[in-house]
């Protein structure tokens, strides 16, 4: 009996709480940028705006006079600290019944339940606006390190709302455990950083690791992925620099750049819509690139007639996809097999006078050394003083 009771009550309440309401709209804009709160009403003469957060007022708005011409007057009141200054309500709307409330320079403060509340001369208006602030992922950051002797993948997320969540994988899958360790932290704003550290598995070095990201509030997944190498080419050969994309970028552009530590340069573009590619001076009379074979997953770049000075260096190619990258950090060296004979023979030059200079040095402490012993055994003839001190000596002791 009760049973069928609380049923009654719960269905009554519910013809009650859906009857003459406008749904509950929710509205999700960015962090720092514009949200816009919709509230739309029959206009009439005379309108009193209300605009509540969590049941407060938070912005008020009255036109006493719907005379847009002429004699109209109208008031606004801030009457919540957050919002004065980044609320505003369009009076030219009013009058066509839009008291749409803008919220600029958005936080995650403003989070919650809106409300706005209309009265004019025909009646009352009511509508439900539920703020959601994001702050998207605006990129990954994945690099590579050898800390305390693991060789480690670090993946990092900056500025992102509400809490992402990483994930790891790699390709080819393996049934190894990846055990990453996630931190997270929040700033003064309420934003994550997240960095999460994974050790590569021993014995598979040719294994991709792949970061994912993904947010609670839905929106597309990231991922990012990243491989490195060491490539040794020799002056004047040409050279092939390898980048395969991994099957899970479907169709991906692709983009080569350069840097030797100090100046960083673009090689190529290549644009997986039009199929064409297009290379920067002074790369493009020193590199190929087989546009056919990019669609296959196939972006190597083949370097002409490699300098030892121009051409030593690291060399990314980055295949990408809307939120998806991967990444190939190659170093470059190329040998420069004259170069390096004339620096042995200067190596061999130095060496002989090295060997000269010594052979002078000893002969030179050995004269010293010869002329210091001779010195000392001829000393006592050469000495007149000593001679005439023995020969008084000498004298004496034959006068006694
Ligand atoms: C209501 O006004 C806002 C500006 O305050 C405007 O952006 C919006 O498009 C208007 N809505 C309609 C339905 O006219």
């Amino acid at each position: 009996m009760s049973a069928i009771h609380t049923w009654a009550c719960f269905l009554l309440w519910i013809s009650f709480a859906t009857q003459d309401k406008t749904p509950d709209v929710t509205v999700t804009c960015f962090v720092s940028e514009e949200c816009v709160l919709p509230c739309n009403f029959q206009p009439g003469s005379k309108a009193t705006i209300e605009w509540f957060r969590q049941n407060v007022v938070v912005y008020k708005f009255e036109r006493k006079d719907d005379n847009s011409n002429s004699s109209s007057s109208s008031k606004e009141h801030f009457k919540h600290e957050q919002l004065t200054g980044r609320a505003s309500i369009s009076p030219v709307q009013i009058s066509n019944g839009n008291a749409t409330m803008i919220l600029r320079r958005s936080g995650l403060k403003d989070r919650g339940t809106y409300r706005c509340h209309v009265l004019t001369s025909e009646g009352e208006h009511d509508a439900k606006v539920i703020l959601k602030v994001e702050a998207p992922i605006r990129g990954l950051f994945l690099e590579q390190s050898r800390m305390s002797g693991y060789e480690e993948m670090k993946c990092t997320v900056r500025n992102v709302f509400p809490a992402p969540r990483v994930t790891w994988a790699t390709e080819p899958p393996t049934f190894e455990d990846l055990r990453p360790v996630t931190r997270m932290l929040a700033d003064k704003k309420g934003l994550y950083t997240v960095d999460s550290r994974l050790k590569r598995l021993k014995g598979q070095p040719d294994l991709i690791y792949i970061c994912k990201v993904t947010t609670s509030y839905g929106g597309p997944a990231w991922t990012a992925s990243l491989r490195e190498r060491e490539i040794r080419g020799t002056q004047g050969k040409d050279l092939t620099i390898p980048c395969s994309a991994p099957t899970y970028l479907n169709n991906p552009s692709l983009q080569w750049t350069f840097s030797n530590g100090e100046d960083f340069s673009r090689i190529l573009t290549y644009d997986s819509r039009s199929g064409r590619s297009v290379s920067m001076p002074p790369w493009d009379n020193h590199m190929e690139l087989d546009n056919f074979r990019v669609p296959f997953g196939d972006g190597a770049l083949r370097l002409m007639d490699p300098k030892h000075l121009e051409h030593t260096g690291s060399y990314t190619c980055e295949f990408s996809v809307p939120y998806s990258s991967h990444t190939e950090r190659n170093e470059v060296t190329i040998h420069d097999p004259e170069g390096e004979q004339r620096a042995s023979e200067d190596a061999s030059y130095w060496w002989v006078i090295g060997l000269v200079a010594a052979v002078l040095v000893l002969a030179l402490a050995g004269m010293l050394a010869y002329l210091k012993l001779r010195g000392r055994t001829s000393k006592p003839r050469n000495d007149p003083e000593e001679v005439t001190e023995l020969n008084l000596v000498k004298d004496a002791a034959a006068g006694q």
